[in-house]
């Protein structure tokens, strides 16, 4: 029997698909949030591990220096919350994890520390925190600030806010709460403690108002990316959800990521790698491949990829010719490892245009398009030989229709599970659990 892999999904609490003939007749209704939660009961009926919901706190204007690219092709503009959506899909399901994105630059330590506990215990111990430090400073300017620090320095920040997060949420013993009927004694104050931080960038007297959630604290993603972000991620992280740079770039990601969580004093194996992989599924292989030409060939892709990639990177893409090699020396403030990844391309030597790595973008590291049963062939090989721990889809393109979340779940995996690569039942109850079990 082959070793089973774990399955995510990464999206956004963004408009789906709408100017296409895949459009969905309820579309102009996506804000109440209705859309994302049939998709993820279709995930759960195909057993998905997690939701992930991406968040940024910003209209980018980095392409071009004006927002019109963000919000004429809704690039990721307009973005809504993703707690209340995730407390939304908690509802409307058992068993599926619910992870979603807060950036420590913006939140105090003490609202993050108690939000999660709270969404935690609504979702019922199924719930994630995708931990990440902006890189925008767009995003920066709308909490008052002039910018954001430096890259690796807001790891530093990330590090101690971690630890105060984590000091708050065991600021309440596990037995705290007794509920003792003769005494009349909700909780025993013994057992509910101050912590009186005090770092180097935060401060925080504690306790936790909060009572302990079911898994204590959040099931912990990460996706750091740099040396200084592959090392938080090892030390902190249940999954790690990275872009694999071929099979030789993921096996390679996940080797350094494990040695790096063993010389942390963490067992490599509670710390998963989810590869982020854009399938195109179809009944037949040309049809699937029709399908890639067809979302290439829209007249917003490739903008709209531009206006990603700037943002991501603050970057300014609207400045170079499209057919013309692209500087090779791009340095960035924001995220460095979707640039390295972006300016990689298909790995092969010499100067590529920006045309050529906009195209390249669209399969995400490993080229799944096909068939659902050459598809899951595939993403087995992968795992076979990067010695993986599984893979989040990410619609290529982004922007998803139920055409699409109905091929994957009711297409792919299906045909993952007759081969006994994905899970086909729920065994634990709790996210860290589900992640732990294989
Ligand atoms: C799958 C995936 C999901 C990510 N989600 C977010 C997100 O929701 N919000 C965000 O600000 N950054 C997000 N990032 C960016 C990472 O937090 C990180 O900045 C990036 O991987 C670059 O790594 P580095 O910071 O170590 O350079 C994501 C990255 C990846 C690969």
């Amino acid at each position: 029997m082959p070793k089973k892999f774990h399955l995510g999904w990464f999206m956004n609490f963004i408009p789906p698909e709408w100017d296409t003939d895949d459009a969905s007749p309820d579309v102009q209704n996506w804000p109440n949030g209705r859309f994302y939660v049939d998709m993820a009961r279709a995930m759960e009926r195909a057993c998905f591990d997690l939701i992930m919901i991406e968040d940024t706190v910003m209209v980018a204007d980095a392409y071009g220096g004006t927002m019109e690219g963000a919000l004429k092709h809704s690039a990721f503009a307009p973005k809504h919350d993703p707690i209340p959506l995730a407390v939304q899909v908690a509802c409307s399901t058992s068993n599926l994890g619910v992870v979603s994105t807060m950036s420590t630059s913006f939140y105090p330590p003490y609202l993050l520390a108690r939000l999660c506990s709270t969404v935690d215990s609504i979702a019922q111990g199924r719930f994630g925190w995708n931990i990440v430090s902006s890189a925008e400073d767009r995003a920066a300017q709308n909490f008052g600030l002039e910018g954001l620090p430096e890259h690796d320095e807001r790891y530093n920040v990330a590090e101690e806010y971690f630890d105060v997060v984590n000091q708050l949420w065991d600021s309440w013993e596990a037995d705290a709460v007794v509920m003792d009927r003769k005494t009349h004694t909700f909780a025993d104050f013994n057992k509910v403690h101050t912590i009186d931080f005090d770092g180097k960038y935060f401060k925080s007297r504690g306790p936790l108002n909060t009572v302990p959630s079911p898994q204590h604290r959040p099931a912990f993603l990460q996706a750091g990316a740099s040396p200084k972000g592959r090392q938080f991620a090892a030390g902190a992280a249940d999954a790690i959800v990275a872009v694999g740079t071929g099979l030789e770039g993921m096996k390679e990601y996940r080797d350094d990521i494990r040695a790096r969580a063993k010389a942390a004093g963490r067992n490599p194996d509670d710390v998963k790698l989810l590869f982020v992989v854009s399938p195109t599924i179809a009944a037949t292989e040309a049809e699937a491949r029709a399908e890639v030409e067809r979302l290439l060939d829209h007249p917003s892709y490739v903008e709209k990829s531009l206006v990603s990639i700037s943002s991501n990177t603050e970057i300014d893409f609207k400045q170079f010719d499209l057919d013309e090699p692209l500087p090779a020396d791009l340095t960035t403030n924001g995220e460095r490892g979707s640039l390295e990844y972006f300016m990689r391309g298909d790995g092969s030597p010499g100067p590529k245009t920006l045309r050529q790595l906009v195209l390249h973008r669209a399969k995400r590291g490993l080229e799944l398009v096909g068939t659902p049963e050459q598809v899951a062939e595939k993403m087995g090989q992968a795992m076979e030989e990067v010695g993986g721990d599984g893979f989040l889809i990410a619609k290529p393109g982004w922007d998803l229709s139920r055409k699409y979340i109905e091929s994957i779940c009711d297409g792919l995996v299906p045909a993952l599970q007759r081969r006994g690569l994905t899970r086909t039942a729920y065994t634990t109850t709790t996210l860290r659990d589900t992640l732990r079990e294989f």
